[in-house]
């Protein structure tokens, strides 16, 4: 029922780190004004509280490692072909920062911001309103862009993240949020037996350096069917080029949008339902995106230390990032990622716990 503030740290450019705490039924949540970043997710069970999100124990590493923990992303989540795009037969060349692509808005994204934060108490709720003004040509990108985005806790073990933004000229965005999850609290530091079904029939096939080729794929009877639950790890070393190129899942899933889910007069889409293996936390995420891009860590190296002194491990937690397609300003056929000028860019995702 209330929002905590405590020192975390300074960035290597002595900006003061703070986190936020806030608290409600079982839930807490640790948010950093450093690229708005979900430290920490606390949430009892009746085993004991578990923290089910990544993060590390400085800003130090938050700054030198690449796995996006927790973080907000944008300009534009996940890959760009070469850094490329145009608008209105104007070329654009992005930071590349990812083998030959673009990748999170490039070489300093939002995850590296230092958000100004507003603080909100309601009723049935604490919210964190978080605010950046990124310029003109940033990373490439055009126009100047306002963003707010704001973090809600509610009284029934929920947290939405809404995102806004406004830009002075036409250009492209898709912001999500990085956390990954892992249920057991990191006590299992795999995350291949959890159980997830995702409401999701199709996927979008990636190339060997992980960008969409354009095809919307069915996932029916493929290692990427999730649509019953099953183990993250039971077909993920299934005879696949796409398992392959990837490493594992890191694919763009294409949300069904048939099961709605109202939420405080917005409607969203029932997208992913993960679940530990001991039963006793499940996660369900919603959103009103078209996609969602599942990761499950197949990137993370063996040598970080975690918060708390625990090591990070490959495939350790899975990423259910709510998004635009990747790669959309160059694939038409996609759902649209521009932002005219003056229009107002609005979109929710929830995310919501049952501890049982
Ligand atoms: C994910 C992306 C992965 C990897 C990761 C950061 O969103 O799908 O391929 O780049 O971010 O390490």
């Amino acid at each position: 029922m209330s929002i905590e503030k405590i020192t975390f740290g300074k960035t290597k450019e002595t900006d003061e780190v703070l986190e936020y705490l806030l608290k409600r039924n079982g839930v807490t949540l640790g948010i950093l004004n450093y690229g708005a970043t979900i430290h920490k997710c606390l949430v009892e069970t009746s085993k004991g509280v578990r923290d089910v999100i990544g993060g590390y124990d400085t800003v130090k590493e938050y700054e030198d490692n690449d796995g996006y923990q927790g973080a907000l992303i944008g300009r534009v989540g996940n890959r760009i072909c070469r850094g490329k795009f145009s608008i209105d037969g104007v070329d654009y060349t992005l930071a590349i920062n990812n083998g030959e692509n673009s990748l999170h808005g490039g070489l300093k994204g939002f995850d590296k911001y230092i958000w100004t934060v507003t603080e909100n108490s309601e009723a049935d709720c604490d919210k964190l309103i978080m605010t950046i003004t990124s310029p003109h040509m940033d990373q490439g990108y055009p126009g100047k862009l306002k963003v707010t985005v704001t973090y809600t806790l509610n009284d029934d073990k929920s947290f939405s993240i809404g995102y806004e933004a406004e830009s002075d000229r036409k250009t492209v965005l898709n912001l999500t949020n990085h956390s990954y999850f892992n249920l057991t609290g990191f006590e299992e530091l795999n995350v291949l037996d959890h159980k997830l079904k995702l409401y999701c029939s199709n996927f979008t096939p990636v190339d060997h350096t992980l960008i969409p080729t354009g095809e919307i794929r069915p996932v029916k009877g493929t290692a990427f069917d999730f649509t019953e639950e099953k183990t993250v790890g039971r077909d993920i070393e299934a005879k696949d080029l796409q398992l392959e190129y990837a490493g594992g899942y890191d694919h763009n899933y294409v949300i069904d949008r048939t099961q709605e889910v109202s939420y405080r007069n917005t409607t969203l889409f029932k997208t992913a339902a993960l679940t530990s293996p001991d039963d006793v936390l499940s996660l369900e995420v919603a959103t009103d995106q078209p996609g969602v891009q599942v990761y499950c860590g197949n990137f993370l190296h063996d040598d970080i230390v975690f918060k708390g002194s625990k090591p990070q491990r490959r495939r350790s937690a899975i990423c259910l990032e709510t998004q635009h397609y990747p790669d959309t300003p160059n694939h038409p056929q996609f759902p649209s990622a521009y932002l005219d000028k003056g229009e107002r860019f609005k979109t929710t995702t929830l995310f919501k716990f049952t501890s049982r």
